[in-house]
Formats: structure tokens, sequence, C-alpha cells
């Protein structure tokens, strides 16, 4: 059996980081070299400050403390790490493309090209390749041609081992993944690599959940993962807007069908539209890919889970216009939470972005506090969409440092991410000094309204008796 003693992550990110941490600190006898071309993300994983890294996930700082220095390193030096090691993780971005054939639709998968180019030259001993980022089905193929195709006579392998967990819960998802899954060659010498690969998550997951498969097999399993994850938050979604309109209560809809057993109770939470990097990127590629194979049908069925997102945030920001007498034109409206869900301080595709856009182009003042996202990065998520210039995105929107703060003067204020502290605000306070009348539109389901309509608000939750 090939024992892994060096590895090495292309890709400090969201995925690269906590991933890489959970498995130095499970197997101490591997030295894990995390690089990234970006410097100052490695300056920022190095840093003393745990409480500044560049990822906010709950319990990383920890992990990252135990290992870092010990057999987990940051490093810039990509090409060293690559000769280093026997495996290198691929873990780099593969957002969707913005320009030419497939823009707004295929994975831009420019990043992992170049990784790939990247290995092939500098690599001067074997190594097993592995595919972490999320990659349309068949990109192994593409890899292998790369690799196959550099002038060195070294030999390579090339594995799909996607990430599954979630944001704000990666350190407990890696630490108990409900499986880790390993796609490769089913010949012996990829058969071989697939082995190295599960001996080494065998230190800490039981053997039973670590499935093996051929490369496509594991490859498309994620990408059908997230899509059936994000179409039961579209369709719950898609309910609550009916309920609104026939008096039922969506939480109650969802605890009912969820007690059935072949439903189950999670991923039911309606809210004011599913973000983040994975679900509409994903989405959207397996969209591609079906069309790329003249598969209309199942391509309209997967692009309408994305349509009920993209139609469930553009009703929150009309109900907020509605219900102000159908101006925001000056009006302060605060926003609590920016990033797109809990405990973490990634807002990649976040709804609250697109909400604050549709409120802007009516001329609003936003007011934003989010307890873990910077102010320049909510700033650079409305300059990234092109609708207005910089400046008028800083003159329209404001970025404070507390909920109290955000409300003070308001006419609504609208929950964007269900961050546990604003569960627990003074929400009396808060509508002492707020413009009356006061209305409040829960995003997230996280308030309890019957409570928040006796103190005076107006209340409006998703999925709930319309105002
Ligand atoms: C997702 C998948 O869960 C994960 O397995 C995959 O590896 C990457 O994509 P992530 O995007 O980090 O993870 O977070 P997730 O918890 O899935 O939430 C995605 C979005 O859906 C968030 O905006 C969240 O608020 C929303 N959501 C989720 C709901 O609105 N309702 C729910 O019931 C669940
Ligand atoms: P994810 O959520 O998938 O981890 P991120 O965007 O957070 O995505 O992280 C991807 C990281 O990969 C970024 O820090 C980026 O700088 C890095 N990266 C992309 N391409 C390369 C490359 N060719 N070499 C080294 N690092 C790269």
């Amino acid at each position: 059996m090939v024992k892994i003693k060096n590895i090495c992550c292309i890709g400090a990110g969201y995925v690269g980081g906590p991933t890489m941490a959970v498995l130095a600190l499970k197997c101490p006898d591997i030295r894990v070299v995390v690089v990234d071309a970006n410097a100052a993300r490695i300056d920022a994983w190095n840093q003393d400050d745990l409480t500044q890294l560049p990822v906010y996930e709950p319990g990383l700082a920890e992990v990252v403390a135990e290992a870092r220095g010990r057999n987990l390193f940051f490093s810039k030096d990509v090409d060293q790490g690559i000769r280093e090691a026997d495996m290198v993780f691929i873990s780099v971005n593969t957002p969707t493309k913005t320009y030419g054939e497939g823009k707004g639709m295929a994975a831009d998968l420019k990043w992992v090209e170049l990784c790939a180019r990247q290995i092939a030259a500098v690599a001067t001993t074997s190594k097993i390749v592995v595919e972490k980022s999320t990659l349309p089905v068949r990109t192994a193929q593409a890899i292998k041609d790369i690799l196959h195709n550099s002038q060195s006579k070294i030999s390579f392998q090339v594995l799909s081992n996607p990430e599954f967990l979630a944001e704000g819960t990666a350190i407990q998802d890696l630490l108990r993944p409900d499986r880790v899954l390993i796609g490769g060659d089913q010949s012996p010498e990829g058969k071989v690599a697939i082995q190295a690969l599960a001996s080494i998550y065998a230190a800490w997951v039981p053997e039973e959940k670590i499935l093996t498969t051929n490369l496509w097999s594991s490859e498309l399993s994620k990408l059908t993962a997230n899509a059936f994850l994000a179409q039961r938050v579209s369709s719950i979604n898609s309910i609550s807007e009916l309920c609104e309109a026939t008096g039922a209560d969506v939480d109650d809809v969802a605890k009912a069908i969820g007690m059935d057993s072949r439903i189950g109770s999670k991923f039911l939470k309606a809210s004011v539209g599913f973000g983040g990097s994975c679900f509409k990127k994903d989405i959207l590629n397996l969209v591609y890919i079906c069309r790329s194979y003249q598969l209309h049908e199942v391509a309209d069925y997967w692009e309408q889970v994305i349509r009920i997102n993209d139609h469930q945030t553009e009703r929150f920001a009309k109900q907020i216009i509605k219900s102000l007498y159908n101006t925001v034109n000056g009006k302060k409206i605060a926003f609590l939470g920016w990033a797109f869900k809990k405990d973490t301080n990634d807002t990649r595709e976040s709804a609250a972005i697109y909400v604050a856009d549709y409120l802007l182009d009516e001329c609003a003042h936003v007011v934003v506090y989010d307890p873990k996202v910077p102010k320049e990065k909510i700033y650079a998520d409305l300059d990234f969409l092109g609708t207005r210039s910089s400046e008028e995105n800083r003159k329209l929107v404001e970025v404070v440092d507390s909920a109290y703060a955000a409300c003070a003067d308001a006419a609504a204020v609208a929950i964007l991410t269900e961050w546990d502290e604003f569960v627990v605000l003074d929400w009396n306070q808060i509508y002492s000094t707020m413009k009356q009348p006061a209305t409040l539109f829960d995003g997230r389901n996280i308030l309890n309204g019957e409570q928040l309509e006796k103190i005076g608000f107006r209340f409006q939750g998703i999925g709930k008796a319309a105002l």
C-alpha cells in the first residue's frame, strides 16, 4: 500500500483551509502544506491573531492553533509545495464563467487547468492529483490529458474527492462527515491511488462511510447533492408564498411534512433565498451540462430551482417597498446580516446583496450590520454587481458596527442572516428608536412574530400571514 507522507493543497480558501487543517490535525505524521497564489491570503493564515484568519468558522482557530507549525504549513511557494508532495489537492475556485461560450452558466475551469499545467511543469516525482473543488462531470479527463501530455515521464493518478462540508459547520462536518467520496480509475494503479487516499481518511472516518466509485460518479454526485439540497430550499420557499396567500404557516407545514421519514426534517427552513458559493453555480453548471448533451427537459427542470430562488429574493425586496407605502426613496432601512448564512464571513451569492441592490435602485438608504463581514467586503459585493458606481454605493449604503446603531431611526428592519445574536437583541429598545410605524421583516424566520407585534412592530415573516 502507498503511504502518503507529504500533501500539498493548492488553494487556501473556504474549502482548502479548513479541510487541510482538520486533515493535519488528525494525521500528525503527514506534512500538509497549503499554498495559494494570493500572498495576502497566506499571510492572513500565518498571522498570530487567530481571530483574524481569512475564513471564519466556529472551531477553526482551535484546530489551526494545534496543527499550524507542527505538520500544517501555509506557503506562498506553490512550485515547492507541489514538488515536495506525493499527493496534490486542487482546491481552487471554479466560479461561473463571465465571458464567452457558456457565459453565466458553465464553470470557469481556468484556475483548475492552470493548476494541472503547473503540476505537470514542476513535478519531478510521481503524484496522486486529487480534485477537491466542485467540478463539472468529466473534468478529470481534462486534468489527465494535461498531466499525461507533459514532457516528463513521471506518472500521475487523478482522483475525485469532492468536499461536502457546509460553511458555518465546516469543522464538525469535516470531523464527522456523513460520508467521504473517492472516485478514481478502475485500473490497478487507480485502485492503489484510491486506497492511498482512503487510508488517510480512515484515521478518523469509519470505514463504512468511505465510498469509492469511478471518477464520473464521484464528480456527478457532488453536483447532484447540491442540486437536491437547493431544490429542497426552493420547494419550501415556493410553498412559503402560498402560505402567505392562504393563511397557512410555512414553519407548521415544514414540521408536518418533515416528520414523514421519507421526507425528513432537515433543509426545510424557508428563507429570503439560498446563497453561498455552491448552489447557484453548481445548478447552472448542471443545467449547462444537460443542455450540452441536448437534455433540454432535464435542464429546464433544474433551472426552475434557481428561478424560484431569484423570485423569493425579489419578492422579499418588493414586500419591503410595498409595506413602506410603495416608496423607500430616502428611507433608512436596516439590514441585520450580510453573510449568506450564520457562522461564516462568506458573502458569495448572499441574498442580502440582491435585496440591497433592488432597494438601492429605489433610492433607499441601506444601513448594514453583520458581526463578521468587514465593511469593505460589503462595498465590494455591491460594486461587483456593476449596477451603480462605487461612489454611489458608498453614498447610499452605510456599514455600522452594532445592530442597535443600524436600527436607530430606520423605517424598517430586515433580517437577512440568521445570526444567533439577532434573536436576543433588546427589541423593545430597538422599537423605541425607530421611525413609526416600525416594520420588521424576518427573512430567516428566527424571531417570534407575536411577541414583536405586542411590542408594536408591524411584523412580516417568510410564509407567515401577510401584513
Ligand atoms: C452547501 C452544501 O450544504 C454542502 O454540502 C456543499 O459542500 C456546499 O454547498 P453551503 O453553501 O456552505 O453548503 O451552506 P448550506 O448550509 O448548504 O446553505 C446554503 C444556503 O441555503 C444558505 O444561504 C442557507 O441559508 C440556505 N438554506 C439552507 C435555507 O435557506 N434553508 C434551509 O433549510 C437550508
Ligand atoms: P473555495 O470556497 O472553493 O475554497 P475560494 O475562492 O475561497 O474557494 O478559494 C480558492 C483559492 O484558490 C483562492 O484563495 C485563490 O487565490 C486560489 N487559487 C486559484 N487559482 C490558483 C492557482 N492557480 N494557484 C494557486 N492558488 C490558486
